[in-house]
């Protein structure tokens, strides 16, 4: 299973010194950066060196990932927590006990208009179920937004990262039973980094159209050029300084190459998520017509008409769990 990070300093981050010191690979520069710093003039390089230095930096000022979610995961590996810690996390916050309510009620769960209480969601849902319930709250108030500076619209990340985490799920019930929760989690969390690097594209894409087309949303490979750093690359950190389990860093860092990922479960299951979701026309990445990368199938165990199976599955969750948003 998956391990959290165990390393006593990791909550001593008061600045750029404590990130540097709790993520030593931050001074390092990215092989890609490198290859873009190669290409670049002098000045580039200097620059996206300060401004990545910007962007760590920001993620101190960030609020912590709701702690609730945090809370839930702990809860869930707990072997001696029951389903009654799980509720109690839920009962502590008035907006979190609104939102589990309506998503227990929509067509999704099965259970619709029967749910009056947390203890009744609970004893219905099960443990596991109630778990992804407080992630999925949670995260829907940090991805629930437009992204401008990606020329995203109001729904474009939101929708993509639910029907992910949907898909994420799926896959992983065939392929790595056991591991639901935390597919669910980073299919959800995976492209989350737009979030952070949204305010530093805003600022940097204004007048920037030799880098960025005319329209359409933003690519990894422009946020290396403007900013010196991709979105996968920054929730991976942000992630670990939050203390997500080492495994879901590797699946979000690799999701869009998983082969770079000596073998991540967690990457391979991203990548196919984001990949269904994308072809489903859920996409918040590219307008082009989207690509498991070679191996996929295979690592995963999957027919090229399981894929088909799998991405009408995902679609027809996200209809029923959508209206609980609305
Ligand atoms: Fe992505
Ligand atoms: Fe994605």
């Amino acid at each position: 299973m998956l391990n959290r990070s165990t390393d006593p300093e990791a909550v001593d981050i008061s600045g750029v010194s404590g990130i540097i010191k709790f993520f030593p690979n931050l001074v390092r520069v990215s092989v890609r950066t490198i290859a873009w710093g190669c290409m670049n003039k002098a000045d580039d390089t200097t620059r996206h060196s300060h401004l990545k230095s910007d962007i760590l930096r920001s993620l101190v000022k960030l609020p912590p990932m709701p702690q609730v979610i945090l809370k839930a995961r702990e809860t869930m590996a707990n072997p001696n927590a029951g389903l009654r810690d799980l509720a109690r996390i839920i009962e502590n916050d008035q907006a979190l006990v609104a939102k589990v309510l309506s998503l227990a009620n929509s067509a999704y769960y099965g259970i619709s208009g029967q749910v009056s209480s947390i203890q009744h969601a609970s004893v219905l849902l099960g443990f596991k179920t109630i778990g992804d319930l407080i992630t999925l709250s949670a995260s829907s108030v940090l991805l629930n937004r437009e992204l401008k500076g990606y020329r995203l619209a109001p729904l474009a990340i939101w929708r993509h990262s639910l029907s992910s985490a949907l898909a994420a799920r799926k896959i992983a019930e065939r392929r790595f039973p056991g591991n639901e929760s935390d597919a669910f989690i980073v299919g959800l969390l995976h492209d989350a980094g737009k979030i952070i690097l949204e305010p530093f594209l805003s600022s940097r894409s204004g007048g920037q159209t030799d880098v960025l087309p005319a329209q359409g949303p933003v690519t990894e490979m422009q946020e290396i050029e403007l900013l010196g750093v991709d979105h996968a690359e920054i929730m991976a950190l942000a992630c670990r300084f939050w203390r997500f389990p080492e495994a879901q860093v590797k699946g979000i860092r690799f999701h869009h190459h998983p082969a770079q990922s000596s073998q991540s479960a967690l990457a391979y299951v991203a990548h196919a998520s984001h990949v269904l979701s994308q072809r489903a026309g859920f996409g918040c990445a590219t307008n082009e017509a989207p690509v498991l990368e070679d191996g996929v199938l295979d690592f995963l165990e999957l027919q090229p008409t399981d894929v088909d199976e799998l991405q009408q599955q995902m679609i027809q969750e996200l209809e029923s769990l959508e209206e609980a948003f609305r």
